[in-house]
């Protein structure tokens, strides 16, 4: 017994992980293990022997066991310290800078340009970017064979041969959605509708994507001079500072009468600098909606009449904060984004001056 007792104890200390634990355990004190096999030979003894061997077998086993269980805790010690050792932390040190992104500058106006109509009454309205040739042309009084549609460098999506579903086009302005929401609210209407247009063109102040914002207020007895206010609010308002504008009588399809509205500026220095100076810059085009576009909205024009506008956001975007070229803009060049982007915390509003 003695033998075995050292046999076993020897192996134990030397096993180095749990599995030769384990067979060991199987092989010593296992139910068809060697100690087992002694215990079975006690029936053969006298009741005497039986006394003294049947206790000293039973310890042998406890020894055994209890020797196992030591190690195993042993070896799973060694195993933390181990891991302690390579997975230290020293939770002391400063963190490391992260970089943050920034909010794009059209984002930017884009809030801007809300906040200042939502405080004048206007809410925001939505519309596809694909849209019919209905929204975006026919019923904005322009038909099949107006000028405008040539103009306006139309991306028309893929139709196969023999699919009579209406033509789609990217849109190229959002006055369509002065329709959807003359169709989904009726009259009264007070909205703008910022919102992604395309135009297949491409230079330093063209991309075949950019942004607009379309106004839109129809109500009982609304007129041109309405207009003109809320665009000198708004642009004084953007800007930061008084600015001048200067209407001039154009034509649009949908408006009638129509004007392109120029503010004021000076390009001393080689920068353009709004609300001073005796140059001037166009910026949008409005005029009083046409009795043919508020038909096409399923709205009265013997009853309604309204003003509208669209204005270039990018255009904007690149005033005020005197970013040169458009192109910049959907470059996704971290460096630019990182110069021209705002701090996520930088929420527009009236009170905190709109910007920077
Ligand atoms: N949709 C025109 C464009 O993209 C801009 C515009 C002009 C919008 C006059 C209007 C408007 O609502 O009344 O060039």
């Amino acid at each position: 017994m003695d033998d075995l007792k050292a046999k076993f104890l020897g192996q134990i200390s030397q096993a180095d992980d749990e599995a030769a634990l384990e067979a060991i355990r199987v092989t010593a004190v296992g139910k068809k293990g060697e100690v087992a096999l002694k215990m079975r030979e006690l029936g053969k003894m006298t009741p005497e022997e039986r006394q003294i061997m049947g206790p000293r077998l039973n310890a042998l086993k406890d020894e055994i066991n209890s020797a196992l269980a030591a190690k195993k805790a042993a070896l799973a010690d060694a195993a933390l310290d181990a891991r302690l050792k390579t997975e230290w932390l020293d939770v002391t040190l400063p963190a490391r800078a992260r970089r943050t992104g920034s909010i794009h500058p059209i984002s930017q106006v884009t809030e801007e340009v809300t906040a200042i109509f939502a405080d004048m009454g206007f809410a925001v309205a939505e519309g596809p970017q694909i849209e019919t040739d209905w929204y975006n042309f026919d019923a904005l009084n322009i038909p099949g064979h107006h000028p405008a549609r040539a103009e306006m460098d139309t991306f028309y999506t893929h139709r196969a041969e023999g699919d009579n579903r209406p033509p789609h086009v990217l849109r190229t302005h959002t006055s369509p959605v002065q329709i959807r929401s003359m169709e989904k609210q009726g009259a009264p209407i007070r909205i703008i509708c910022p919102g992604r247009v395309y135009r297949a063109d491409y230079d330093q102040t063209h991309t075949p994507m950019f942004h607009q914002v379309e106004g839109l207020a129809i109500d009982k007895d609304i007129s041109m001079a309405n207009l003109k206010w809320v665009l000198e609010e708004f642009f004084s308002a953007f800007f930061g500072t008084h600015v001048e504008t200067r209407f001039r009588a154009s034509h649009f399809p949908f408006t009638e009468p129509s004007a392109e509205v120029d503010i004021q500026c000076s390009w001393e220095g080689g920068t353009v600098k709004v609300g001073e100076g005796d140059d001037w810059l166009e910026v949008l085009g409005s005029g009083m909606v046409h009795p043919k576009v508020l038909e096409a909205g399923g709205i009265d024009p013997n009853e309604w009449q309204g003003f509208a506008f669209g204005i270039g956001i990018d255009r904007l975007a690149m005033l005020k904060y005197g970013i040169p070229d458009l192109r910049a803009f959907f470059d996704s060049d971290l460096r630019w984004l990182r110069h021209y982007g705002f701090a996520s915390l930088d929420q527009p509003t009236l009170h905190g001056g709109l910007s920077r």
